[in-house]
């Protein structure tokens, strides 16, 4: 009795309804529960928009307090994960330990696996917003062999993490406030983004009954891929690649050509067909971190920045409307921070844990809500006989 519809790619499938984010991608529009999202940037804060994401409004101040206090509380990690992380190769892409570890978490956090229990749901989100960074950090501490750095409660969300990715036990770490800020910013950008391919990912994963550690695990798992959430760190890599400016025709010629599969990273977006309004923030704290850090004549830095400005002037771009994307100068920003490439997808992970868990938590009110099923078109072949294997 179903009529189906053919669409590879889900190009024009809404997969169901929400209230959490609107975007409109002709007019480069991103409004999360109404509030536009140059406002959340400059205005307010990682936490504040996570419980905005989550509830629907904005806090009020005892709610706000009550929500950041529950999130530094719950930072640390049991520390038996710990044998967890020692488990992996000691050069393991952060990426893949995360989605390991994140999956486990399944097997240490049992009192709040019952999805059908709103109260677990709601310990698991704190958990997972809570630890993420941790997780993160560790991950990376872990690749290049320093020790892992604890959370400090007495820091806020970004400038915690900075100093577990950063500090050692031989010296004293001070985060740089403009750093912090600068981190805050990239996390709220990454927040959320509706129904993106890992955010699609965790809804179909959980349309299952799957418990949220392993939707969120399987979320990380999409995101990684160099078209989505890797894309940041693959574009820091073709910065490299191309090395210097001189390069970059040659490099702008072969994403134009149709016979080689090269693009170029960090440009071009689904759902954007005008400036992604995230790059237009992001592209303002690139300017103040690069300024901050005095990394303006850094050869890495002067070939985004030609690269950037070549692209938005060619009319091959132009036509197919290709802008720079978020992850292009989230790329710019992290690296100047000091951060290796490996590191850039699991800081979007991080960023992006709200928004899973905030669609996550949103399905659960949907009385439309059943598993998710995608049909096909089938072009095998016709019904056909077995033939045993002497007379193939
Ligand atoms: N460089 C060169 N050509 C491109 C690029 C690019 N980065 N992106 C798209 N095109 C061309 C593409 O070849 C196609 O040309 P034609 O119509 O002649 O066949 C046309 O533009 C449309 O591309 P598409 O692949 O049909 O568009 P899509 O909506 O499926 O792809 C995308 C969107 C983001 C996957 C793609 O633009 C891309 O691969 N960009 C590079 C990777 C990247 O930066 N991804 C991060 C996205 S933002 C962060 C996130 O949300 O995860």
């Amino acid at each position: 009795g179903h009529v189906f519809t053919y669409d590879p790619g889900f190009t024009s499938t809404a997969s169901c309804d929400s209230t959490i984010t609107y975007i409109d991608g002709d007019e480069g529009v991103l409004l999360h529960r109404g509030y536009p999202i140059d406002q959340l940037a400059s205005q307010s804060h990682y936490l504040e928009v996570c419980y905005l994401l989550m509830y629907g409004e904005l806090p009020t101040a005892a709610q706000l307090e009550a929500f950041e206090t529950t999130i530094t509380r719950h930072t640390m990690i049991h520390e038996q994960m710990h044998n967890f992380f020692r488990g992996f190769r000691r050069d393991a892409h952060p990426m893949a330990t995360m989605v390991g570890v994140v999956g486990a978490m399944s097997a240490f956090y049992h009192d709040s696996t019952d999805v059908n229990d709103q109260k677990q749901r709601e310990i698991a989100a704190h958990r997972l917003i809570a630890k993420m960074p941790t997780i993160a950090a560790m991950a990376y501490k872990y690749s290049i062999g320093q020790p892992f750095v604890y959370p400090r409660n007495d820091l806020d969300y970004a400038a915690n993490f900075l100093h577990m990715c950063f500090s050692v036990p031989a010296e004293k770490y001070n985060v740089d406030p403009i750093l912090a800020r600068a981190m805050d910013r990239i996390f709220t950008l990454h927040a959320d983004h509706e129904q993106n391919a890992s955010t699609s990912t965790v809804r179909l994963a959980s349309s299952s009954g799957a418990n949220p550690f392993a939707c969120i695990a399987a979320g990380i798992a999409c995101l990684w891929g160099p078209a989505h959430g890797g894309a940041n760190q693959a574009c820091l890599e073709m910065l490299k690649e191309i090395g210097t400016v001189d390069r970059i025709p040659e490099f702008i010629a072969r994403a134009k050509d149709k016979n080689d599969p090269f693009r170029l990273m960090g440009f071009g977006h689904r759902v954007y067909k005008n400036m992604d309004p995230r790059a237009t923030v992001m592209k303002e704290s690139a300017d103040e971190v690069l300024e901050l850090l005095g990394v303006e004549n850094n050869p890495l830095l002067q070939v985004a920045k030609e690269l950037e400005h070549i692209a938005l002037n060619d009319p091959y771009f132009i036509e197919k409307k290709l802008f720079p994307n978020v992850d292009f100068y989230s790329g710019i920003i992290l690296e100047a921070m000091g951060f290796p490439t490996s590191m850039f997808t699991p800081i979007f992970a991080l960023s992006r844990t709200v928004g899973w868990i905030s669609q996550w938590k949103e399905q659960f009110a949907d009385p439309q809500m059943k598993i998710g099923r995608p049909r096909q078109l089938y072009l095998g072949s016709t019904y056909r006989d077995y033939v045993d294997v002497e007379n193939r």
